[in-house]
């Protein structure tokens, strides 16, 4: 159940708006929306121990560093990201539905809580703003985040990750701040197929050229 949550797509809210506003049916729709999110929530009378989670931490600071902050292009930022999407990609290496052989040995190492835990940990270090790097791209990077691109019916991702590019917890993980070249790796591995996590990401994704997702990476690294 946990994978489900992060995967309703826009149009579930819509529908639970429209449902509220059309009596039983609303309120049945409402209760089954409900009862998605509390699925993936944390079991009840649970918290995340932030002392904990730093402590289980130890074995990523050799990639994430010790706050999640900026290490080497090739590691994602941690730092400020949701807990809830954190979470879901540990469950997910684990489980080899994100393929990634580094991940999924550290991820099997974790049970459940520990990884509700660490993910606490890194989401509460505060997030660092990064900076475009390709004045080239930087303007085509910005109309595909704020308007998609139109005539391959690519969604703008201001849509889903904000304008800000903050994202919206839970689903919707912050790109700001991101190493653009870990941002273009994963919008290829959506295309690819070799991140099938997420099957909004991929019809997306698979959409752009490989010149589209390097310049929306690029521009997205510096969004305020
Ligand atoms: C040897 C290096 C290495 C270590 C150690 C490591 N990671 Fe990772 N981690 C990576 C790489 C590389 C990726 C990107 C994988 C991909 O491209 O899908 C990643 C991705 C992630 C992601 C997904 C981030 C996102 O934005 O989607 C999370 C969460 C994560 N790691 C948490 C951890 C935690 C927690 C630990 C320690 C228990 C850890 N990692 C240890 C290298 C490492
Ligand atoms: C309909 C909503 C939606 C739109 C529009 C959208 N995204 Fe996403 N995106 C998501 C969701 C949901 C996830 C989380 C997937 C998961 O849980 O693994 C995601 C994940 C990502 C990730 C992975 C982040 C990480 O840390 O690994 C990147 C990169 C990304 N999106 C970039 C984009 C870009 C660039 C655009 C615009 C071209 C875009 N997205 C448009 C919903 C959307």
């Amino acid at each position: 159940m946990t994978t489900l949550a992060p995967n309703l797509p826009y149009p579930s809210r819509l529908s639970l708006r429209a449902a509220r506003a059309f009596g039983w049916a609303g309120a049945l729709a409402g209760l089954l929306a409900a009862g998605v999110a509390q699925a993936a929530g944390a079991p009840a009378g649970f918290k995340p121990d932030l002392a904990k989670g730093q402590a289980l931490s130890a074995s990523c600071q050799a990639c994430h560093t010790a706050d999640g902050s900026r290490g080497i292009a090739a590691n994602p930022i941690l730092a400020g990201q949701h807990p809830e999407y954190l979470y879901k990609q540990l469950v997910e290496f684990k489980a080899g539905k994100r393929k990634n052989a580094i991940m999924q040995g550290f991820a099997a190492m974790l049970s459940d809580e520990d990884m509700r835990h660490v993910a606490a940990f890194y989401a509460s270090k505060p997030p660092v703003p990064g900076f475009a790097q390709n004045k080239e791209t930087v303007e085509l990077g910005q109309r595909i985040w704020r308007g998609g691109i139109v005539a391959k019916g690519v969604p703008s991702c201001s849509g889903c990750h904000s304008p800000s590019g903050a994202g919206i917890p839970a689903q919707y993980p912050r790109i700001t701040g991101q190493h653009a070249e870990y941002t273009a790796l994963q919008l290829a591995n959506f295309a690819s197929g070799e991140r099938g996590n997420n099957a909004q990401m991929t019809a997306i994704a698979s959409k752009m050229s490989e010149a589209e997702m390097k310049a929306v990476a690029d521009f997205a690294a510096g969004l305020r």
